[in-house]
């Protein structure tokens, strides 16, 4: 088993668990969208089954330091991997208001972007999460607050998407997955929000589908081929019993497919 994550803290976790396995896992700190690579560095051409579990980790949420929660003051970091310059200070300190504004519509799906970004460029320099939220909070009008949500959600949620680069790692990573499995082997996603989701959900059809897209994306994409079944016509979720034991599993969709064979394709 090969654990793939570029966040060090998570990896450093993983590997005391996992420590009784010995051999059997190879833990590295890589990020997944060069699967290919990686693969091939632990001289691998093909793997039984791939599981994507994304998006942010409770460790990453719930330590102040890494300044992914806007409930816990903390630096505005949001980097999963530390080891990268981009952060979320850098992005809401200096970019430009309109590209503010377009981070927070397309990442956030928040319909108050430009009020945000205008709120946001009249604060700044912003140094903590909870500086941001109260500044994100001030430019929605109350009416307009979200029900059962902080207001902020959304907006942290983009910034911490931009700042990872978390869809186009992800656009990019699962043709080649795809393409790392042999025949009937199987790739399963959980996702956490619409966003990931989406992505999964479109990926998958075209795999499934084998039609040309646009050139660039991926090899395998473009090259048209069929790689994928679809196991999950609807996402998998969570029960009631298990969103009560859990409840950060209320948002989780689970997404399979199944290589097909050469034949098929
Ligand atoms: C929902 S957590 C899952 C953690 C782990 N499966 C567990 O149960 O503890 C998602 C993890 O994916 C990592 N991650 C997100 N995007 C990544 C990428 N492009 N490459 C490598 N790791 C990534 C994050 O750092 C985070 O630790």
């Amino acid at each position: 088993m090969i654990g793939i994550d570029r966040d060090d803290e998570a990896l450093a976790a993983a590997s005391r668990r996992l420590q009784r396995f010995g051999e059997a896992v190879v833990i590295v700190r890589e990020n997944f969208a060069d699967i290919t690579r990686v693969l091939r560095a632990q001289g691998l051409q093909q793997v039984d089954g791939i599981l994507f579990d994304l998006g942010a980790s409770s460790m990453q949420f719930e330590d102040a330091a890494r300044g992914f929660s806007f409930a816990i003051a903390g630096p505005l970091d949001m980097r999963m991997d530390r080891r990268q310059s981009r952060t979320a200070a850098g992005l809401v300190n200096h970019l430009p208001e309109e590209e503010l504004a377009g981070i927070i519509w397309r990442y956030g799906e928040e319909r108050w972007s430009r009020r945000i970004a205008r709120a946001i460029m009249r604060a700044r320099p912003l140094a903590t999460t909870t500086e941001l939220a109260e500044v994100v909070a001030g430019a929605i009008p109350r009416r307009s607050w979200p029900r059962g949500i902080h207001p902020a959600t959304r907006t942290f949620q983009a910034l911490r998407i931009a700042v990872n680069d978390e869809l186009l790692n992800l656009e990019k990573a699962i043709p080649d997955a795809a393409e790392a499995l042999r025949e009937a082997g199987r790739l399963c996603a959980i996702t956490f929000h619409s966003l990931e989701d989406r992505t999964i959900k479109h990926t998958f059809l075209r795999l499934s589908r084998g039609c040309t897209c646009p050139p660039g994306t991926s090899a395998s994409m473009s090259s048209g081929k069929r790689l994928l079944r679809i196991l999950t016509k609807k996402p998998v979720t969570a029960s009631p019993a298990e969103i009560a034991r859990n409840p950060r599993a209320r948002s989780a969709k689970l997404r399979a497919a199944e290589r097909i064979s050469e034949v098929e394709a």
